[in-house]
Formats: structure tokens, C-alpha cells, sequence
């Protein structure tokens, strides 16, 4: 089957099988490989994007739920070439270690601060539970999370 959908502010069109998710579409038809394929159950939210502004899991996503609908992956989140501050926030805090988690952390980090841009550390934690990261023990990414957050 035929899509048409905007991926990171560009028009784009796929021919899908019809079982197939967002994230296969994403990393293997479109050639953005930014968001990761790690549990393809919704367990680990490395897959994170964003469907018309709100986080889901692109594993658990059919692609084809995804036609006519905007997706922003992390590679979208640059903006004239620069890094998002969430991007410069988790290299300047060191919350990077493998790295498998971070896109999809870093999407998740930047849709909290957009719908609360000063969040709790409740909120940071409810925010972030559904994205695992098996490296850092998640200090680092609280780190990370409030020095994007600061003003
Ligand atoms: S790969 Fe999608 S949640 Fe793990
Ligand atoms: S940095 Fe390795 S899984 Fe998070």
C-alpha cells in the first residue's frame, strides 16, 4: 500500500507492506535511522517519535496509521544545523554512554519540556519511564534533563 506523510517537515511517499510499523518505515524505507529498533514491544522507547506532537513508541505505530499524520524523529529536532539544546543538554551533562537509549530519550526529553518547560523531578520520572537506559543509572540524564529545562 501506498503512504504520503511529512517526516521531519518533508513530504515524503512509501510503498508499505501493510503490517509494517513507523520505525521500519522510518529507518529502512526513508533512510533515517536515528530512532532505534531495540524491543519492538513498546518496553524500551528507544523507537520514540513524535506523531502530530505527541510521544509514541514507532515500533508499535503501523506505518500506515501514519499516512496524512506529521512525524518528527530526532533527526528533526536540529534546527539550521545546530544541535536542540535537549541534544547539547545530554552531550554537556554526559548522559551519553552506548548511546542506544539517547535518541529516544532525547525526543521524549524534548516533548516534556515543551508541554512543561520547568518539570518536577516526578514529572522528569513519569516522563521518562517509559525509555530504558541500561548505562547510565539515569543520573546523568536527570542532569541532562534539568539543564535543558533551565530558562
Ligand atoms: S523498540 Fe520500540 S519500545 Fe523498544
Ligand atoms: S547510554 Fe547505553 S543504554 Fe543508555
Amino acid at each position: 500500500m501506498k503512504i504520503a506523510l511529512t517526516v521531519n517537515g518533508e513530504p515524503h511517499e512509501a510503498d508499505i507492506w501493510a503490517g509494517e510499523s513507523l520505525l521500519t518505515t522510518l529507518r529502512d524505507t526513508l533512510g533515517l535511522p536515528g530512532s532505534k529498533n531495540a524491543c519492538e514491544q513498546g518496553e524500551c522507547g528507544s523507537c520514540s517519535v513524535l506523531l502530530d506532537g505527541e510521544l509514541v513508541c514507532a515500533c508499535l505505530v503501523l506505518a500506515a496509521q501514519a499516512d496524512g499524520h506529521a512525524v518528527t524523529s530526532v533527526e528533526g529536532l536540529r534546527a539550521n544545523g545546530e544541535l536542540h539544546p535537549v541534544q547539547r543538554a545530554f552531550v554537556e551533562a554526559g548522559a551519553v554512554q552506548c548511546g542506544f537509549c539517547t535518541p529516544g530519550l532525547v525526543v521524549a526529553t524534548a516533548a516534556l519540556l515543551e508541554r512543561v518547560p520547568t518539570p518536577s523531578d516526578d514529572e522528569i520520572r513519569e516522563a521518562l519511564s517509559g525509555n530504558l537506559c541500561r548505562c547510565t543509572g539515569y543520573a546523568k540524564i536527570f542532569e541532562a534533563v534539568r539543564l535543558a529545562a533551565q530558562p
